[in-house]
């Protein structure tokens, strides 16, 4: 069944035009004016922007932190990112039980996300300390079998690896054309803060940026890309940057010419600040790792963005309950360092940067498109199958009205998280209908597309390992 999008001013990453879009199957069949298509469905799009489907490379669906549980599992919280525009997802994997192969995860997740998940999605592996010449090998032979082109190791946390361990990590990957993606933050500092201000009953949730400095990220960013250009500029990407200390040493970074470097930052650090902490309870809602930072950081992470020094905008999706259910964030109440860490967002990053960044005029719509849909789907060895219109390309796509509003309130939230820590909002634009490999899934809001109807991607080769 073909479709014919008419009237439409598209949007990519690098202009914007007014075009008709034919869509065949479940690809785009062609881009151009006045095209005719006698037996082809008409969706009108007249007055509305149509831009690529949204990819989400740094969700955390179904995550098991040990004490508690992500409360979106695969469904919802694709149906979530479906209704906010995102028809993509990479999705970090857990830690998986003490010493166990890379290939227990990538079953687990297989088992938590196949036949369940309603956008198209894949992983990016996960390493745990110990790092040993078999988890090397194990990198490459599931990135051989499973098309999974990237591995996130973190600085902080109890699986932490070792500078040494980083450095073999990053060899191994350089070798392999796999990218090795970091939670960069210094853990050290970080659990003496914790252990001083525990002493001192300083436990509210102000205390959790005051315990994660802007330093702690700059300190690791800079010891990272270090290690990355001793071991041959390996493929590396920064996940969730926040500050402006650590900004300035991806600059400096990208400056000296280290190539195979990208940084990312999420929705949350650009629209947030650190009052959100100020509120003994409601700032449970936003403890996430990083945290958020002041004002500054998120002009200077908005700069960099219209500067292009940050590479995409992701979200680090991760809600807990609040107040209904479990109440997973209240296990901080008494002890902020109790409370599991992280927020929903997969649902309000488009819209958001769409409103905040687009039509409050600090990014043109082109740069949304990038950030969102195709510097992600690049970085991820997904370009231009997701996060482009052109044909060729599946028709994963998003109408937007900017003359209509999105009011973000308990309505609106479609994941299994009862808050959002944007309610309250009024955004510019609204989603009119969003189509995944030519199925209209979300119209009006409302999700019309079935679980399991996403499909496992095995992604090809990285810009940032070539
Ligand atoms: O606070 C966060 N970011 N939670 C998700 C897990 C992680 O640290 O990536
Ligand atoms: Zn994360």
């Amino acid at each position: 069944m073909k479709k014919l999008i008419k009237n439409a001013k598209i949007a990519n990453e690098s202009e914007v035009f007014e075009a008709d879009i034919l869509i065949d199957g479940d690809k785009i069949s062609e881009i151009g004016k006045g095209i005719e298509a006698g037996d082809a469905e008409i969706i009108d799009a007249a007055g509305c922007y149509v831009i690529p489907g949204a990819v989400d490379v740094h969700t955390h669906m179904d995550l098991d932190v040990g004490f508690a549980r992500a409360i979106d599992d695969f469904y919802d919280g694709t149906v979530a990112a479906a209704c906010g525009g995102t028809t993509t997802i990479v999705d970090h994997m857990a830690f998986g039980p003490k010493d166990c192969s890379l290939w227990h995860q990538t079953n687990e997740y297989h088992r938590l996300a196949d036949n369940n998940a309603v956008i198209d999605y894949g992983f990016h592996g996960v390493l745990q300390h110990p790092v040993t010449e078999q988890t090397l090998a194990e990198m490459k032979e599931i990135k051989e079998k499973e098309g999974i082109n990237s591995f996130k190791l973190y600085m902080t946390y109890d699986y932490k690896l070792e500078d040494d361990e980083i450095f073999n990590v990053l060899r191994a990957a350089r070798e392999a054309g796999i990218v090795i993606t970091v939670h960069c933050e210094n853990h050290g500092v970080i659990q003496q803060l914790r252990k001083e201000f525990a002493e001192e009953g300083k436990t509210e949730a102000k205390y959790h940026p005051l315990s994660r400095p802007d330093r702690c990220e700059a300190e690791a960013v800079n010891r990272m890309v270090n290690i990355a250009a001793m071991a041959g500029d390996a493929p590396l990407y920064i996940v969730h940057l926040t500050s402006n200390e650590g900004l300035k040493e991806v600059q400096k970074a990208k400056r000296e010419g280290q190539k195979r470097f990208a940084a990312e930052t999420c929705i949350q650090y650009l629209v947030l600040n650190d009052s959100a902490y100020d509120d003994p309870q409601e700032g449970l809602k936003a403890i996430m790792s990083p945290p958020l930072r002041k004002d500054a950081d998120r002009e200077a992470l908005w700069q960099a963005l219209k500067d292009g020094d940050v590479d995409t905008v992701a979200t680090d999706h991760c809600p807990f309950h609040f107040k209904e259910g479990k109440a997973e964030k209240q296990y901080g109440k008494d002890d902020f360092t109790k409370c599991p860490n992280g927020a929903p967002g997969v649902q309000e990053r488009l819209m958001l940067l769409f409103s905040e960044g687009f039509m409050k005029g600090r990014l043109t719509l082109p740069q949304v498109v990038k950030y969102a849909s195709s510097n992600p789907s690049r970085m991820f060895g997904l370009f231009p199958q997701k996060g482009s219109l052109e044909p060729g390309a599946d028709a994963d796509l998003v109408i937007i009205d900017p003359n209509k509003k999105t009011e973000i309130n308990r309505e609106y939230i479609k994941g299994a998280s009862d808050y959002s820590c944007y309610e309250g909002m009024t955004l510019e634009g609204r989603i009119e209908k969003v189509l995944q490999r030519g199925n209209v899934i979300v119209s009006d809001g409302e999700f019309k597309g079935s679980r399991g109807d996403g499909q496992y991607l095995k992604r090809g080769e990285s810009c940032l390992s070539k």
